[in-house]
């Protein structure tokens, strides 16, 4: 011990010496494109869409890690925008300060998919912003009877085929339609997304996942017209932490089972989700219909429930407007786990399992469960599932 007091002095000096100069270099090398020298004005009538376009060209055709800045003030993105891969760099980091915000004639954007749009990027970073869409008056247009003609909309920000994605502090107001979209990505992280839009907007889910792997979600608060969070088909070693939701949908697996030959969700842990008046806690959903779809691994661990309409809830039966051949679903649920759930259910049934006849659930576990209805006990409803049930299980377990 006392031989070696001076070496773990020296080493930490030469970590100092060593990570500083590194730190210098890296600053010496990246370059900070802001979008105002690009020509965009944060006055919230110009339109700065082509110096983003700008920007993002300049500091994806760099070598060397870049930068790009959006400073305060208020940038008029007036169409959908997309920032292509591959670049000359894997480290481009997007900080924005001020607020981006769409036209409020929902056309402009409402025939694309994404109004961001990341296609096949590497190594990209996202620090603060708010997007605002201002899709109200497209939901006035979807939810009136007599309007057919509106565009299915543009969900605000998506990644596709991308990697080694950050995303911290964003905040997404009144998306036309999904506010984040991941597919086909691979390491992906978003934390402390805020997602705002109005509880009767149609199909605003908060982050919607699929075809990716190794996606972390933590903190993101989500009041949102449908799905807080939904999870499509292919999604494998998803973690979702200190979650919360509400008005909305709550968290999703699925709608899955529409195509045959679909991949499966494998390997989902969502601790510590709090949702308020939400339709759904945890739902899984697949249609009615033959796949080679499967759930498993599935892992809900610590939630709150505050006036929840179906706080635990298996649907294999899905199919509105009856377009299901044979209404058994193929897609097969096994190994979900629900954990130290507590609170209220705005229904009588709190916890629903209706499996699919031709997959029956297998190895579904209840423990430490406590819901009630109207300070009542609920109840708890299976069809096909098999499982046990631990420790406190209220309603009482019908596995
Ligand atoms: C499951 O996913 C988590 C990340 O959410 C990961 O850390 C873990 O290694 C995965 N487990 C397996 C068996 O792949």
């Amino acid at each position: 011990m006392t031989k070696t007091t001076t070496h773990p002095l020296s080493v930490v000096a030469l970590y100092f010496l060593f990570s500083s100069s590194l730190f210098h270099s890296t600053l010496a090398k990246s370059a900070t494109y802001n979008v105002v020298a690009f020509g965009a004005k944060p006055d919230g009538t110009t339109d700065s869409s082509n110096a983003l376009v700008s920007a993002w060209k300049k500091a994806c055709g760099s070598a060397k890690p870049a930068s790009i800045l959006v400073p305060r003030g208020k940038f008029l993105v007036g169409r959908a925008v997309t920032f292509s891969g591959k670049c000359g760099n894997k480290a481009i980091s997007i900080t924005i300060r001020g607020t981006l915000v769409a036209p409020s004639e929902y056309n402009f954007i409402g025939n694309s998919l994404h109004w961001f749009m990341f296609d096949r990027v590497s190594g990209v970073s996202i620090h603060g912003g708010v997007l605002d869409a201002r899709g109200t008056s497209l939901w006035h247009c979807k939810n009136s009877p007599t309007n057919v003609h509106c565009p299915s909309g543009a969900a605000t920000l998506g990644f596709i085929n991308s990697d080694n994605i950050l995303i911290t502090g964003l905040t997404s107001l009144h998306s036309q339609m999904f506010h984040v979209t991941i597919n086909g990505c691979h390491n992906v992280k978003l934390h402390g997304l805020k997602a705002i839009a109005a509880r009767n907007s149609p199909n605003t889910d908060g982050i919607h996942v699929q075809f990716s792997n190794d996606v972390t979600i933590i903190k993101p608060s989500i009041h949102t017209g449908d799905d807080c969070i939904s999870i499509g088909p292919g999604t494998r070693n998803l973690w979702i932490e200190d979650a919360t939701c509400g008005p909305g949908h709550g968290i999703s697996i699925g709608s899955l089972g529409w195509d045959m030959n679909e991949p499966g969700v494998k390997n989902v842990t969502v601790r510590k989700t709090t949702f308020i008046k939400t339709q759904n806690g945890f739902r899984i959903k697949s249609w009615g219909r033959p796949s080679r779809g499967f759930v498993k691994d599935v892992h809900f661990e610590g939630a709150t429930m505050i006036d929840v309409q179906n706080p635990i809830l298996i649907d294999q039966s899905y199919c509105p407007h009856n377009i299901c051949p044979s209404h058994a679903s193929g897609v097969k649920i096994s190994d979900v786990s629900y954990r130290g759930i507590h609170g209220t259910s705005a229904t009588s049934v709190a916890v629903n399992f209706d499996c699919s006849s031709k997959e029956p659930c297998e190895r579904i576990t209840l423990e430490d469960v406590k819901l009630s209805y109207k300070n009542k006990a609920s109840q708890a409803l299976c069809n096909h599932a098999d499982g046990t049930a631990l420790g406190i299980v209220q309603p009482h377990s019908c596995l």
